[in-house]
């Protein structure tokens, strides 16, 4: 008989800063996979947008909560596990931001932000994923990194503190959880066109200097996050514990 290792009929799916971009791209790689998907948002819209995904003939609900506002998390948290009745087979901790200033000027309250959603809140749902699926002895976290967890930009002192965060946290966490059947791995992306992205888009001279330096030559796009996600999320990497894996047109190998 013929196994198809990344199948995902059956297993249900969070992710994180869905509404568009990045997460979209997973989420909608997830559900096209078979996955049940949860989509989750600030942005209002989020529960259209899984219509959308719905009249395409997938699985999926959205679920508007700000994940920088701890007692909203409590509650998403609350609301998701009663909706999976206590069972969850997969997490995608995808919602982040990007403030950029000068090391110099950077202001606490901006870094605070940052660290918030980009670092804790991805914690804070690992950790109530990682307590779910202890009980199930099986489930996958996907932890959202960067190019930037291993080659620092400029002005982005915050978000290279979180994304360097990322890296170590999903390591601490693998060590500790893989023997459970958990693994716990995190996706690099490159430079990718999306919203987080506009303030390098449109400075010229910056997005040429980036450009060169990208082997494939073109900036990435939400569906080249689709094959990694669901990789990291399926049966044919069971045995792939706290890894980065880049998604980024080459970039790291320069
Ligand atoms: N685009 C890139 O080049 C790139 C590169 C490396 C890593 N990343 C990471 O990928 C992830 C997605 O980025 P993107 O490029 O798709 O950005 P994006 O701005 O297009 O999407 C981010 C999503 O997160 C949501 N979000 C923002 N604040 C939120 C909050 N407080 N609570 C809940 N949701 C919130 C937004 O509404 C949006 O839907 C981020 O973690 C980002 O750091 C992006």
């Amino acid at each position: 008989m013929r196994r198809n290792l990344f199948d995902l009929s059956g297993r249900s799916a969070v992710v994180t800063g869905a509404y568009q971009g990045l997460g979209l791209g997973m989420a909608r790689g997830l559900a096209e996979a078979g996955a049940s998907v949860m989509l989750v948002d600030v942005n209002p819209l989020v529960v259209q947008r899984a219509e959308e995904l719905c009249s395409e003939g997938l699985s999926a609900k959205g679920y508007a909560a700000n994940l920088l506002d701890r007692s909203a998390r409590l509650e998403l948290k609350r609301t998701l596990s009663a909706d999976l009745d206590g069972k969850l087979d997969i997490l995608v901790n995808n919602a982040g931001i990007q403030i950029r200033h000068p090391v110099l000027e950077f202001p606490i309250e901006d870094w605070d932000t940052v660290l918030e959603l980009n670092l804790t809140a991805a914690f804070d749902l690992a950790q109530w994923a990682a307590n779910i699926m202890v009980k199930q002895g099986k489930g996958k976290i996907i932890n959202t990194a960067s190019v930037n967890s291993l080659a620092a930009g400029v002005n982005t002192v915050a978000y290279c503190a979180a994304k360097g965060g990322i890296m170590q946290m999903t390591k601490v966490m693998s060590n500790e959880l893989s023997s459970q059947g958990i693994n716990v791995n995190c996706i690099a992306p490159g430079y990718m066109a999306t919203a987080i992205n506009t303030a390098l888009v449109e400075d010229e001279k910056r997005f040429a200097e980036l450009s060169q330096r990208i082997p494939a030559k073109r900036w990435g796009q939400p569906q080249d996050m689709a094959g990694a996600a669901v990789y990291l999320a399926s049966d044919a990497s069971e045995y792939v514990c706290g890894i980065m894996l880049p998604v980024d047109g080459g970039y790291l190998g320069r």
